[in-house]
């Protein structure tokens, strides 16, 4: 399957049946995430794979918001394989500004003066997680599995579920598994309301 077929057969599955993956698919999945591009190729992450059903349960409840969904997002339960992705600012390349002009170090060597709330300053670390956990989904249509993206999530909860360190950050959650349940594409905008040349346009 090319590229683009797979982005065009890729969807947001939140059902599943609960046969295992495969051990050479798993490997196939695990290494899109191993050859994603990151900012300097610091690669500032770690994906925990959760397969145990407690600990599954558990996610799926964490994966929730008020007053939307508090009772979580069960369908993440039912997913032979849920894997969590974790970030590190500390070792991500950040962009901020000093006097002379934009800096870029990697987070450790950030000066402490930084103002880390300043929307100048930019960590590539959500960029480089959501690459990664894109190729996996990408990667899994291909081999006819499904995932969905969960950023509604609880994170001080999940960080002590899965015994995540301070210093770390769980950014999405994402259930992957074979599914009866393949829906209609969703909608997107036009080309021409979320694409201009040359210079910003305004047709959004
Ligand atoms: C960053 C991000 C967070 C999302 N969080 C959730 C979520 O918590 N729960 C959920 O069911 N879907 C979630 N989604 C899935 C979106 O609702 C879905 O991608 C969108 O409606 C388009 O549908 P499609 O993925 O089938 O094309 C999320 C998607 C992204 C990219």
């Amino acid at each position: 399957m090319d590229v683009l077929s797979a982005i065009k057969k890729r969807r947001s599955i939140r059902s599943f049946r609960s046969d295992r993956i495969p051990d050479d698919i798993m490997n196939k999945l695990l290494e899109a995430i191993q050859l994603a591009p990151s900012g300097g190729n610091r690669q500032p992450y770690r994906f925990i794979v959760v397969q145990d059903k407690d600990i599954k349960v558990k996610l799926a409840e964490a994966c929730r918001w008020y007053p939307g969904r508090p009772q979580g997002q069960g369908f993440i339960a039912e997913a032979p394989v849920v894997i969590v992705a974790c970030g590190s600012e500390g070792s991500a390349v950040v962009r901020y500004y000093k006097d002379e002009g934009m800096t870029l170090a990697i987070g450790w060597d950030v000066p402490t003066e930084v103002d880390k709330e300043s929307v100048a300053y930019q960590s590539t670390m959500e960029m480089d997680l959501a690459i990664a956990l894109d190729h996996l989904t990408l990667v899994a249509a291909e081999e006819g599995l499904g995932t969905c993206w969960v950023g509604a999530i609880d994170e001080r909860e999940i960080k002590q579920l899965l015994a995540v360190p301070d210093d770390r950050r769980v950014l999405a959650v994402m259930p992957v598994g074979f599914t009866d349940s393949w829906p209609e594409p969703r909608p997107r905008k036009p080309l021409e309301r979320i694409i201009c040349y040359d210079k910003y346009s305004r047709n959004e």
